[in-house]
């Protein structure tokens, strides 16, 4: 690290930082912590090296103008995404999904009869929570979930360099419910399709979304091993 770096937190405490935040501070940040992040994200694995993230950003007015779109694709359009994500969730998996639900809703003071109040809360997400930044993530349309894989530890390394440098951030699959706005602004072709969104920035501490906490299962409810 040389002197003019910008002072980043270790592996371990990265790892255990990160989380989900769902309201930002405007706050802009440094364009060297920006690049710092970025090159740190390229450094993810990919299968033969193909590094087949495309990665679209957005910030300062560019963020405002999207977020318009966003909102009014979400108020009057039937969402066309370019993959579809399994719904219902398997009873497994469900029970989880709606833990984590009911978790940001308690904090958010939403009952689970308001369904006004969740459709609000949902929409924060065409909002990006008020995110200064969002980015899209996507891949050749050509490629299938082998090659997610790799857009998929871009993504988990491109957070974690985010929580090293103290910037709040939160995975967004619902960003990919209207890829052709994605592609019109940014003048993506057809060959992209996007496969997720993640806004980012300075956490607003204060907003009680970002209280939320979710668990995590023991290790060995999912975990098989065999030593002999
Ligand atoms: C691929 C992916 C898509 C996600 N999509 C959304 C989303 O659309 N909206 C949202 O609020 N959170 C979204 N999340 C955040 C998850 O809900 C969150 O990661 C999970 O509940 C675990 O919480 P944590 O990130 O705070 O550890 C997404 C996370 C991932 C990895």
């Amino acid at each position: 690290m040389t002197n003019s770096t910008p002072s980043r937190m270790p592996l371990f405490d990265a790892i255990d930082q990160r989380r989900s935040v769902r309201g930002f501070l405007p706050t802009r940040i440094p364009e060297q912590t920006l690049d710092d992040i970025f090159t740190a994200a390229g450094k993810a694995p990919s299968n033969c090296n193909i590094q087949p993230w495309k990665v679209f950003l957005a910030k300062g007015a560019a963020t405002s103008e999207l977020r318009a779109k966003m909102c009014a694709a979400a108020a009057t359009l039937t969402p066309t995404p370019d993959y579809s994500s399994p719904r219902p969730f398997p009873p497994e998996y469900r029970t989880r999904q709606i833990d984590c639900a009911v978790a940001l809703y308690q904090e958010l003071g939403i009952t689970r009869e308001d369904k006004q109040a969740r459709a609000q809360a949902a929409m924060r997400n065409f909002e990006f929570f008020d995110a200064p930044y969002v980015l899209f993530i996507g891949m050749d349309a050509k490629f299938g979930a082998s090659v997610a894989l790799d857009v998929g530890m871009y993504a988990q390394t491109l957070m974690l360099a985010m929580t090293a440098h103290g910037i709040g951030c939160c995975a967004q699959g619902a960003l990919r419910q209207y890829p052709q706005v994605v592609r019109d602004f940014f003048g993506i072709d057809d060959s992209i399709n996007i496969l997720m969104g993640l806004a980012f920035g300075y956490e607003d501490t204060s907003h009680p979304a970002n209280r939320t906490r979710v668990g995590r299962e023991q290790v060995n409810t999912y975990l098989k091993v065999r030593d002999c």
